[in-house]
Order: C-alpha cells, then sequence, then structure tokens
C-alpha cells in the first residue's frame, strides 16, 4: 500500500458516521441460532471475499443469531468452549451490533496473559471471529468486508467503553446490493 493511500484511507477514518434515527429497544432477544445446515465448509472457503455494496434491508433476527453464533458462541456449553480460539481462553472480545459488528476486547480479562502479548492476542481472537463471520457471510451469500480503518475513539466514546477496553476491529454484514453499483454508475 502507498503512502497516498494509506493517508486516503486514514482520512476516511475520520469521517464521522450519520447519527442514529428513531427509538431503540433497551433489549432485543434474539432466536436461539440454528446450529445445523449451511454451506459445507470447502465450498464456504472457497466463496469467501470481501463484498463493500450492500442492499439497504436489515438482516433477519434469525440470521442475525446465526452469524453471532458462527462468530464467537457457545459451542461447548458444559465447558463454556466457543467457536473461537483465545488466549488462555480469556474470551476478552467482545462483538457489539450497530450499523456494523465491532470486535472490542476487554483487557480486564486477560490478567493471565503478559502485559506484551495481550494486545496481539486480542487481535488474532478479533480475527479469528471476523474469519468466522466470512465463513458464515459465504454460506448465506451476504456481503462482508472487515473494517480497520476506524476512528477508534469516537466509536469508543459513542459506545460508552470503559478505560480497559480498545476497539479492535469492524466488520460490515449486510444482503449484496442486487445489482453491482460501480457497472451501474459506469453505465450511466
Ligand atoms: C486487518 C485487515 C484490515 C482491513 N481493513 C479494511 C478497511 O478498513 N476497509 C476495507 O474496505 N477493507 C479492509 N480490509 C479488507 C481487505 O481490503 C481485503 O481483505 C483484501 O482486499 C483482499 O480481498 P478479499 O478479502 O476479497 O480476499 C481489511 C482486511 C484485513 C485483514
Amino acid at each position: 500500500m502507498n503512502t497516498l493511500t494509506k493517508m486516503a484511507l486514514g482520512l476516511l477514518g475520520q469521517l464521522k458516521p450519520e447519527p442514529a434515527q428513531g427509538e431503540a429497544a433497551d433489549t432485543i432477544v434474539l432466536p436461539a441460532a440454528n446450529m445445523s445446515g449451511g454451506m459445507p465448509l470447502m465450498q464456504a472457503l472457497a466463496q469467501r471475499q470481501s463484498q463493500r455494496e450492500f442492499a439497504p434491508e436489515p438482516l433477519p433476527q434469525q440470521m442475525l443469531s446465526n452469524l453471532l453464533w458462527a462468530a464467537a458462541g457457545l459451542n461447548r456449553p458444559a465447558l463454556g468452549g466457543r467457536t473461537v480460539p483465545s488466549a488462555l481462553n480469556a474470551q476478552e472480545v467482545d462483538i457489539y451490533v450497530a450499523l456494523d459488528l465491532i470486535m472490542v476486547a476487554d483487557y480486564a480479562r486477560m490478567k493471565r496473559v503478559p502485559v506484551a502479548q495481550r494486545m496481539a492476542y486480542a487481535h488474532t481472537c478479533a480475527g479469528a471471529m471476523a474469519q468466522n463471520v466470512y465463513l458464515y457471510c459465504a454460506s448465506e451469500e451476504l456481503a462482508t468486508v472487515i473494517r480497520a480503518w476506524l476512528d477508534r475513539d469516537a466509536l469508543a466514546k459513542a459506545m460508552g467503553l470503559g478505560t480497559e477496553q480498545q476497539v479492535l476491529l469492524s466488520q460490515t454484514v449486510g444482503r449484496k446490493a442486487p445489482y453491482p453499483l460501480l457497472s451501474a454508475s459506469a453505465a450511466s
């Protein structure tokens, strides 16, 4: 990546999102995740890709529940095990759902991990979550892309994060745009 691209992406990361409109429920209880079905793993890997054009409609709650389970759900409830690995099983990365998914580390859960390793291990865990989301999206024919160029300070403030929490990554997920937007604008 050249310096100009880095500068442009840095500037993009400073853009502030439009404030959300309307009333939101305090709590949304999602249906239980459906842990069967989906595309065969090798096929999902063959389909995995970043896509940046999204249709405007929201995802159904069942799909959101399945997506969150794929990213970081309990897969061994008796042991508290999850679909994603974490250093010393600290399970320090939470996923917040806003306009994007936002992976947030809580370093308070990493007291047994040497301080020098904490950030690297939390990013490793968030990266594994992001790949789980990529595979779920490939399986369900959804569009997704990781977003790392973010205004982390603005997000942390808007989300009311504590001093031990850090925004690591964001990932947009949605229905694919019904037609390739770039070709449509090139044609007009
Ligand atoms: C750590 C990381 C950060 C990324 N950040 C961004 C980003 O901020 N914005 C974006 O559009 N894509 C971002 N991407 C997606 C890459 O551009 C994409 O994975 C790459 O172009 C390869 O395309 P593919 O995912 O379709 O194979 C990021 C990917 C990774 C792994």
